[in-house]
């Protein structure tokens, strides 16, 4: 495999109105453990920050619930002046009786501890996706929508969504992104991959390498990674996240770490090539339980 001296990361994608590379870097890792209070190593999560910038990422995924505040914070401590191509998405995690100023007071919170007059986005992350959308969903929704309209958000974008959620969503605005978890072990949302590759909107698969830590063993542990990865001079993490971008030119990838040296690994996931025969090995393992290209989709693998 022929890799360039500083990483492709993956070509480009539109998020709303910018354009950012296909690989970038969740920020979620970086909090304490248990995913809360400040990171464990904060000089080391400056360090990895600072890495991912000057590797070329431009799409960094953040929450101001992740580590209470101290992702978000970190963040500032070590890219602010945020470069100009910087996309910083958020996330405003709701409940089914969430309201509107709630929602305001969310991203104004990210906005404050970020020290920035808006983001590219921030996506609305539903409590359950199987729960069907409701006019409460449209209100939550209409408030994300305001902020955008406001000027303090670049797009509006959905979280842990069905394709029904997607759908209805559109029928009242604008989505840039939908960020739901998705993998090779966890495919339950390629429907809503479907639908957004067929409307342009970037599909940001959260957990790329498997959650709970049982299902990312059986990814990265797989001897078919590991084969594979012998033959494309890849190793089994970056054969995952190429699988990934790979699916469809609208996949962004966000995977999280708390360590330059498996940052460096993922940020080289964009240089790896699937021929067919990978792409078929992978299926066999790590079946859809669906056709492979459903009728009327153009772009999906
Ligand atoms: N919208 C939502 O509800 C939602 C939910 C979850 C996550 N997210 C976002 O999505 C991002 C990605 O998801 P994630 O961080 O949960 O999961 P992930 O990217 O699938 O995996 C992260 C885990 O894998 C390990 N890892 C990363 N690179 C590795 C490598 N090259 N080799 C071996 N292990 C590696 C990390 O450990 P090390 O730290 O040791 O590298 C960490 O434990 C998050 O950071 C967050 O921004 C969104």
């Amino acid at each position: 495999m022929a890799r360039r001296s500083t990483p492709d990361l993956g070509g480009s994608f539109a998020l709303g109105s910018r354009r950012v590379h296909r690989v970038g870097y969740g920020a979620m890792q970086l909090a304490g453990d248990g995913f809360s209070g400040p990171p464990r190593d904060r000089d080391e999560a400056v360090r990895v920050l600072r890495a991912a910038v000057g590797g070329g990422v431009d799409h960094i995924d953040t929450a101001q619930f992740y580590g209470s505040g101290a992702v978000n914070a970190v963040i500032r401590a070590a890219l602010h002046p945020y470069p100009q191509d910087l996309a910083i998405v958020s996330k405003v995690a709701v409940g089914h009786h969430t309201r509107a100023e709630e929602i305001d007071r969310a991203v104004e919170a990210n906005l404050r501890a970020l020290d920035v007059g808006g983001v590219a986005a921030v996506n609305l992350r539903m409590p359950d996706p199987s729960a069907p959308p409701d006019r409460g969903f449209d209100a939550q929704l209409a408030s994300l929508g305001k902020a955008r309209d406001q000027g303090l958000i670049g797009g509006v974008g959905l979280s842990n969504v069905s394709r029904q959620h997607l759908v209805r969503a559109l029928e009242q605005t604008e989505i840039v992104c939908v960020q739901n978890l998705f993998n090779l072990a966890d495919q339950r949302s390629l429907d809503v991959l479907e639908e957004c590759a067929k409307r342009d909107i970037a599909f940001v698969p959260y957990c790329p390498l498997g959650w709970p830590l049982a299902t990312r063993q059986r990814i990265l542990e797989s001897p078919v990674l590991a084969e594979l990865g012998t033959r494309l001079a890849a190793t089994p993490t970056q054969v995952a996240l190429a699988w990934l971008l790979d699916l469809a030119p609208n996949v962004l990838l966000i995977p999280g770490t708390r360590t330059r040296e498996h940052l460096t690994e993922n940020l080289r996931a964009g240089d790896v090539v699937l021929d067919d025969a990978a792409r078929v090995e992978l299926r066999r393992c790590f079946p859809t339980g669906r056709p492979a290209r459903p009728a009327g989709i153009t772009g999906i693998r």
